[in-house]
């Protein structure tokens, strides 16, 4: 699939809040922490649910699921705490134009 245009950066503010779309037949969640966007699986590890209504952490860099909390590094994937125990996929992404581009494999 390669470089997706996948939102529009406004849709992205403010900092921390976590945005949902579907690209390519994915689930991605994207997040703006210190500027810098992240791309990650929008479905959490320990069951399908969605992380793009879980939590933000703008200072550890870090998403929690909103069932049954478990917490993810969304610049790597890994699994921080129970119940998750295997990591998400995590997607480069760069903002260019307004856009938000994620390289959807
Ligand atoms: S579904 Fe995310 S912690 Fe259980």
């Amino acid at each position: 699939m390669g470089w997706t245009r996948i939102a529009a950066l406004p849709e992205l503010a403010p900092e921390g809040a976590v945005l949902g779309v579907e690209a390519a037949g994915r689930r991605i969640a994207l997040a703006r922490v210190d500027g810098e966007v992240y791309a990650f699986a929008d479905n959490c590890s320990h069951r399908d649910f969605p992380l793009s209504v879980g939590e933000v952490d703008t200072s550890a860099c870090t998403v929690t699921c909103e069932w049954h909390g478990a917490a993810f590094d969304i610049r790597t994937g890994q699994p921080l705490c129970a119940p998750a125990t295997r990591p998400i996929a995590v997607y480069e992404a760069r903002v260019e134009d307004g856009a938000v581009w994620v390289d959807v494999p």
